[in-house]
């Protein structure tokens, strides 16, 4: 089978199709730690401590901070490292500095930091023009310095790119192509991409594409909101798609962009996506509640559905934009509060964010093993206890003053270990969700049904 080429059988379009080998199978949430604009930087151990309480599974940093790949070090997280764009020009036109790079920031951390890509520059053909002509050739040799090391099957090489890169309007996106001012360097980075079987990384962020655009898409879109109005959704005439949000508008024009340039059959993965949770005053819609809003259908629409609207075989895997507040990046407020917590551990959205693991079962439906409603509290206590004790569950996040003590109850502290014994199990093989008849399988996220409503897990864990 070609690589990439779909299976779809009938108009069934399914999400279990094999992945290239260049995705880790099945769609991921990770996290952006940009820590270049804070005034206090959290020590590498603290950081540590905020990605393992809350399942995190894959970082990006944007350089490659060796206090913090240290510190990554025996987690199993998936890291991506980043080459400075001030680096590209060096590393672009010498190949011993390439294999410098290589070597003291890569080789040297692997195999027990997991890195599995780097990102070449950020943003580069739209932000820093002059690094361009070395985009390329510094993505070849570092590429090549990977192959001397043997690294080049374990270690993507790609470099992300922001929306400006294609031509406006995007919509629809079956007419999107990239931006002719930089279409020679994208020509020749899709090729690399074709060649090394690498992924395209997209900066998508909808944020920007509402309150930059002309008003034609309403708020709800943008923010991913579910089971959105028909009147807001929004059709491309062209294929019969429908789109039920900005960011998959978005996540189809990058590809329909490589369709134009006849590349097909590599993914994009969404490099950084989020939302401001405070703005200034002419920044009306960077506001707490939306940043929130947007963030959980975001983990929600990666892990519900299919990929975009064309291309339902690769799950739009995406980095969340990103960890913590960078209070003294330049520009509007807005550019300084896209964080998801404070450097002490807290949530900024909301105190009661649950964290909870987890995985299909093979009719696909996410399940997850919860506390029963009727369970007695005795029964509980100690299947608990257990489950925290001799069961290994990881229950630091429901200790007092973690993320997920509250709601501080019973129930909702066995659900949390229960299912996370039980989510582990299963990665492993096991299967038992009973607790002496305490736990029982469900649909349901855990923590909208033993909370406020409200309440949505914050960093899943797909196997
Ligand atoms: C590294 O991360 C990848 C992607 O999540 C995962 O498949 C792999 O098992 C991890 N490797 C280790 C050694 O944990
Ligand atoms: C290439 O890079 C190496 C290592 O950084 C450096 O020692 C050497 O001087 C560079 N060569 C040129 C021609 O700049
Ligand atoms: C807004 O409309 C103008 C004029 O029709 C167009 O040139 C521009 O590309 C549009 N912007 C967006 C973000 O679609
Ligand atoms: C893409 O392929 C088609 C059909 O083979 C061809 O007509 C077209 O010129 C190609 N476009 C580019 C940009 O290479
Ligand atoms: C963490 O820091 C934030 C902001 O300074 C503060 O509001 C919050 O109470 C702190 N949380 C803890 C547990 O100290
Ligand atoms: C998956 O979970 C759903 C909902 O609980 C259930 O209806 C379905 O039978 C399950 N599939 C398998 C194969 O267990
Ligand atoms: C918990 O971990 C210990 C030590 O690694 C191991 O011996 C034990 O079997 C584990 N228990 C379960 C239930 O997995």
């Amino acid at each position: 089978m070609e690589r990439g080429s779909r299976t779809f059988a009938g108009f069934v379009v399914l999400c279990s199709i094999r992945y290239l080998s260049s995705i880790p199978s099945g769609a991921f949430i990770g996290i952006n730690i940009g820590m270049e604009f804070m005034r206090d930087l959290p020590s590498a151990n603290d950081v540590l401590f905020i990605l393992k309480s809350h399942h995190v599974t894959h970082v990006r940093l944007y350089d490659a901070d060796h206090q913090m790949l240290n510190a990554l070090a025996n987690t199993g997280i998936a890291v991506m490292v980043g080459v400075n764009n001030d680096e590209l020009h060096k590393i672009g036109e010498n190949q011993t500095a390439a294999a410098d790079w290589v070597n003291k920031n890569v080789a040297a951390f692997l195999p027990k930091t997991n890195i599995t890509a780097i990102a070449v520059g950020n943003e580069v053909l739209t932000t820093y023009q002059s690094g361009a002509p070395h985009l390329v050739p510094a993505m070849n040799l570092l590429y090549h310095a990977l192959v001397a090391t043997n690294l080049d099957l374990k270690v993507k090489v790609s470099s992300p790119h922001s929306m400006d890169t294609i031509a406006l309007p995007y919509f629809p996106p079956s007419t999107a192509t990239f931006n002719p001012k930089i279409i020679t360097t994208m020509y020749l980075y899709l090729q690399f991409l074709k060649n090394t079987e690498s992924f395209f990384m997209l900066n998508a962020h909808p944020y920007y594409g509402y309150t930059t655009g002309n008003a034609t898409s309403s708020i709800d879109y943008a923010l991913l909101k579910p089971r959105l109005a028909r009147s807001k959704q929004i059709v491309d005439s062209n294929t019969g798609l429908r789109y039920l949000s900005m960011f998959d508008a978005m996540v189809d024009a990058a590809y329909y962009s490589m369709g134009a340039l006849n590349f097909s059959g590599m993914p994009v993965v969404v490099t950084e996506s989020g939302w401001p949770s405070i703005g200034g005053a002419n920044e009306p819609d960077a506001t707490m509640e939306n940043a929130q809003t947007y963030v959980t259908n975001l983990i929600h629409r990666v892990f519900d559905k299919c990929g975009s609207p064309s291309q339902p075989q690769f799950p739009t895997s995406t980095y969340i934009y990103e960890l913590f507040n960078e209070d003294i990046r330049p520009g509007p407020l807005s550019k300084k509060n896209w964080g998801l917590f404070y450097t002490n551990g807290t949530a900024m959205h909301s105190q009661d964010l649950i964290m909870v693991k987890g995985n299909r079962n093979s009719s696909g439906c996410m399940v997850f093993c919860v506390a029963k409603k009727d369970a007695k509290e005795s029964a509980l206590e100690a299947a608990l206890n257990w489950a925290c004790g001799i069961g290994n569950a990881s229950c630091g996040a429901i200790q007092k003053g973690q993320p997920c003590y509250k709601p501080n109850n019973l129930h909702s502290h066995a659900s949390y270990a229960f299912n996370d014994y039980y989510q582990r199990m299963r990665s492993s093989g096991g299967t038992s969700c009973d607790f002496w008849g305490t736990a029982i399988i469900t649909t349901k996220d855990p923590s909208k049904i033993s909370a406020k409503g409200s309440l949505i897990p914050l960093i899943f864990h797909i196997e």
